[in-house]
């Protein structure tokens, strides 16, 4: 197993990463300080992986909520949902939340978390590469709304993140190849090197070969647990993680919840990314070639949804946590693996890639 850190002052915790965690009892319990678990997952994981947690929580009184699954139900509804569990269950404030499943489960789970009796202890064990490599980790929480996609949520760190990678058995190819997007996206922004791997490594990755995504695994959370050291709040570094996503945050909007799976409207975002950087002087004809190429040997899509016009889009990237006084602002790349601060663009470039970046 191997265990890094991020390192937030007291708020500071592990994510260990290898296989057969869920089976280490010891590993979950010594982080939880209650008698009290509520475990947050969903129809689908519950099958497959909850009773490895009831066993090893035997000694302790646990609830359960299975969260119907997919990116529509990450709404307040289905928030309330847990709420409602905690509170008829007399939940007290020293209680353990634990959101054992993908990246909606772990952004809905913690931001219950979040909220109830203004913050109670969670633990992230995350079940799908996406969120073994980018969403468990840092504490952003929180659910979509029908005007924007993740507008509502908090930054909540978590006491621990629990990453087995034989759950990712079960994982289908589709959602695998999704969260190499996310993947793909670090070595865009801050790591050339990690990209470079990537381009030679991606037909043992696809293939499930274990030490290659033991390697991905790790080198993706550590590329993230730095940026959150060193930006929390993303008042600066941590927007680059946005790279691609204003675009794809539009997309999963405009498309509707769970049409494009997060890492794919991303991959399409990063596309739209690549191309205005271009258009700005900054990223030459080869590296965009070579960033297309690899998200389309991933598997990834790269093409724009022919449902959206360039009116829809700007429209509602409007909408966005990185945007000023309404004004859009976007990640851009300068180079493969470095990624500019969000940035104003001259909206005739950002109408020119919209109307003419075609994958
Ligand atoms: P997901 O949570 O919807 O999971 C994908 C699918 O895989 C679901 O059908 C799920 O039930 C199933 N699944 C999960 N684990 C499985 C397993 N081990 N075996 C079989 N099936 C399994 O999607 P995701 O890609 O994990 O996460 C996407 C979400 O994460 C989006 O809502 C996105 O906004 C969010 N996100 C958050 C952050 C953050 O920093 N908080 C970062 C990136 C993405
Ligand atoms: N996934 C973006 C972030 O954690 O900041």
């Amino acid at each position: 197993m191997k265990e890094l850190r991020v390192e937030l002052k007291e708020k500071s915790y592990p994510i260990y990463i290898g296989t057969e965690l869920l089976m280490q009892k010891d590993l979950l319990v010594n982080h939880i300080k209650s008698k009290q678990v509520l475990i947050v997952t969903n129809v689908t994981v519950a099958p497959y992986y909850l009773s490895y947690l009831q066993k090893n929580l035997e000694q302790f009184q646990v609830e359960t909520i299975e969260l119907p699954d997919g990116e529509q139900y990450k709404t307040l509804e289905f928030i309330n949902k847990i709420f409602d569990c905690l509170l008829e269950n007399k939940y007290s404030r020293n209680a353990t939340l634990i959101a054992l499943g993908g990246g909606v489960v772990g952004d809905m789970g913690g931001f219950a978390a979040a909220c109830y009796q203004r913050g109670i202890p969670f633990i992230q064990i995350p079940t799908t590469v996406l969120a073994q490599v980018d969403s468990s980790v840092g504490g952003k929480t929180g659910v979509n709304h029908s005007l924007g996609k993740n507008m509502i949520g908090a930054f909540y760190q978590p006491q621990c993140v629990i990453a087995d990678m034989d759950v990712l058995d079960t994982l289908d190819d589709r959602q695998l190849v999704a969260g190499l997007a996310e993947v793909i996206k670090y070595g865009l922004i801050r790591d050339v090197e990690f990209f470079k791997w990537l381009e030679k490594n991606i037909a043992q990755l696809l293939a499930r070969d274990k030490s290659a995504l033991t390697y991905v695994i790790e080198r993706s959370c550590n590329n993230k647990a730095e940026i959150v050291a060193e930006d929390e709040f993303e008042s600066g570094i941590r927007a680059t993680l946005n790279l691609g996503h204003t675009f794809g945050h539009a997309i999963e909007t405009g498309m509707g919840y769970g049409t494009y799976l997060h890492g794919e409207a991303v991959s399409i975002g990063i596309g739209y990314a690549a191309d205005l950087s271009k258009r700005m002087g900054w990223l030459s004809n080869v590296d965009m070639e070579r960033i297309i190429s690899l998200l389309k040997t991933t598997g990834l899509p790269v093409n724009p949804p022919k449902e959206m016009n360039v009116a829809q889009f700007i429209d509602l990237m409007t909408v966005d946590k990185k945007n000023v006084d309404g004004e859009i602002r976007l990640i851009l790349l300068k180079s493969i693996g470095e990624a500019t601060l969000p940035i104003s663009v001259n909206q005739s470039l950002l109408e020119q890639t919209l109307y003419n970046y075609a994958g």
